[in-house]
């Protein structure tokens, strides 16, 4: 063969790979809305960064014909790139072959680049759109999925790693992303479910249809699985290059810096009047969020999953921070099940890579009722006060209103390792609220007029932050205007905090 005909021979086959399943399979995926495997890398990535790997890769299988159906690159698309100039490996499913399906060949593709991520200290992506296991290779198929589940698990921590849900996800498909830090989904178009609607069916006689199963909404909204929400593919990879730019590319990195054009001192006016007078009056506290933050730039984790907590990530003088607030818009802001576990999640995800935590709280306390004590919210509960107490990057905690009780330790106080905690004038710190100590202090023993007139002793003496400053709890009670000031005042003072906890293999998280 001349120079010139094995040039072409690889041009030849490099065009072979790229076609994947081929033309019919792939113009189907763009009927359902969908892009390929190689369109969303595309979108991902910045322009011409992205180096293929493996490319010429086939599966070893001989079952079923499989000797005779031998596609290049076997339905994976695995390799490196760049988000905004900085590294992240990348592995996409391809549905056009076998349905994007999991074999021994193309899980090889994956572990070769998570490998190589955790060497070289940077984010995985994994664009996942699989018919789970391949079914024709059996155990070899399990044996691929367990070896990514490893990792996941060996890097969880160490790089940050996200998946984007951009079709059917079944069975093996799901759980390596269930191990990473954040998954994104797309509106009408991807799905999760360990077990589809037909198995279900069959096992239990329910019937349910996909997209109320496993659809977007679902996981954002009920099961809490899913972060984020994209109207399409293409919006679901801007988003993660959004979601990148909060994060450092491994634990031993700092959050990138970007340049603050936005005022550090920036007064606001506003803040004084956001808390209403009558304390049971519920306020959006994402309106505060969005005066402290650069820009009022505050990229929201989970919008849809228990809203009565906000979680997410901002800027503060240009450093990336996690914000975690009590919301008392929803629920007046009370901390239940969900609340706790959403929020412990990103408590830990930020202590693992170094991103400091702003604690907003108006908390009324924790939700009463059976469902909740039967669903186990002191184990909940407690994780979210496990998180906060372990967690060693710098810590800032704000009491806007109310701190209840179990739920004023628990959102990151003073006495669990918070490096500077603030209130405002309005806040309330006690045991419980004025009805409710009354009611317990003095059962049915008072008229309604003392009742009232004992709610308003309580209220004067426990609904304030001065019994807590006059202790040292509250370092200091701050004018609203000025939050942004302070909070950047606490953080730069913290900045090279240096704090590890007692030597042990792992604690153990009331999981
Ligand atoms: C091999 C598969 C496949 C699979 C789909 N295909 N899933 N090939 N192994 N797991 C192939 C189909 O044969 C078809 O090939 C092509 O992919 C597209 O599939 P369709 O069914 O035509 O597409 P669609 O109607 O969109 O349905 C997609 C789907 C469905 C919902 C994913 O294919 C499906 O239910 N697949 C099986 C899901 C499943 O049960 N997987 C095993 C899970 S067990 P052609 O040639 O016609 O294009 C598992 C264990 C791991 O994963 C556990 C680890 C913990």
């Amino acid at each position: 063969m001349s120079i010139e005909e094995k040039v072409n021979e690889l041009e030849k086959m490099n065009l072979m790979a790229e076609l994947g399943g081929g033309e019919e399979r792939i113009a189907k995926i763009h009927e359902s809305g969908r892009k390929t495997a190689r369109e969303r890398i595309e979108d991902l990535l910045d322009s011409g960064s992205f180096v293929e790997l493996d490319k010429f890769v086939v599966h070893r299988s001989t079952d079923f014909g499989m000797d005779q159906q031998k596609i290049l690159g076997d339905g994976m698309v695995t390799g490196y790139g760049k988000i905004d100039g900085r590294l992240v490996y990348v592995f996409a499913q391809d549905f056009s072959v076998f349905g994007g399906s999991m074999s021994r060949a193309n899980a090889d593709k994956v572990v070769k680049i998570m490998d190589m991520a955790l060497k070289m200290g940077a984010p995985v992506i994994g664009l996942n759109d699989s018919g789970g296991a391949r079914i024709q290779e059996g155990v070899e198929s399990l044996a691929g999925y367990a070896d990514i589940f490893y990792r996941n698990v060996m890097s969880s921590g160490v790089v940050p790693q996200i998946s984007a849900i951009l079709g059917p996800c079944a069975g093996g498909a799901v759980y390596s992303p269930a191990i990473t830090d954040f998954i994104f989904m797309v509106k009408d178009t991807s799905y999760m479910f360990v077990t589809g609607p037909d198995v279900i069916k069959t096992v239990t006689h329910e019937e349910v249809t996909k997209e109320d199963l496993g659809g977007a909404m679902t996981h954002n909204t009920k099961s809490g699985v899913a972060h984020f929400m994209a109207d399409d593919d293409q919006q679901a990879m801007l988003m993660i290059r959004e979601l990148l730019g909060f994060l450092p590319s491994n634990n031993m990195d700092d959050a990138p810096i970007k340049p603050c054009l936005d005022p550090i001192n920036r007064v606001d006016e506003s803040l004084t009047k956001v808390v209403p007078d009558d304390s049971n009056k519920p306020y959006d506290m994402k309106s505060i969020i969005s005066s402290i933050v650069d820009e009022s730039n505050f990229f929201e984790i989970q919008p849809f999953y228990a809203p009565n907590i906000v979680i997410g990530f901002g800027r503060l003088g240009g450093y990336p921070i996690g914000i975690v607030a009590n919301q008392p818009q929803n629920l007046a802001g009370v901390l239940d099940i969900n609340a706790s576990v959403k929020a412990a999640r990103f408590v830990r995800f930020c202590d693992a890579f170094n991103i400091p935590i702003l604690t907003l709280v108006d908390v009324p306390g924790f939700l009463p009722g059976t469902e909740q004590e039967f669903g186990g919210v002191i184990r909940h509960g407690a994780k979210l006060l496990y998180a906060y107490a372990e967690a060693t990057v710098p810590k800032v905690t704000l009491i806007t209103r109310k701190a209840y009780g179990g739920a004023y330790d628990v959102m990151s106080s003073k006495h669990i390792g918070a490096d500077i905690n603030y209130a405002y004038p309005t806040a309330e710190i006690a045991v419980m609220g004025p009805d409710g100590a009354v009611n317990i202090l003095y059962k049915n023993k008072l008229t309604d007029e003392e009742r009232k007139q004992a709610s308003a002793d309580y209220k004067a003496v426990f609904a304030s932050p001065y019994k807590a400053a006059g202790l040292g709890y509250i370092d200091e009670i701050i004018q609203p205007r000025n939050t942004r000031f302070k909070l950047f005042q606490a953080f730069e003072m913290a900045r090279n905090k240096h704090k590890s906890n007692p030597t042990k293999k792992h604690g153990n998280i009331p999981l």
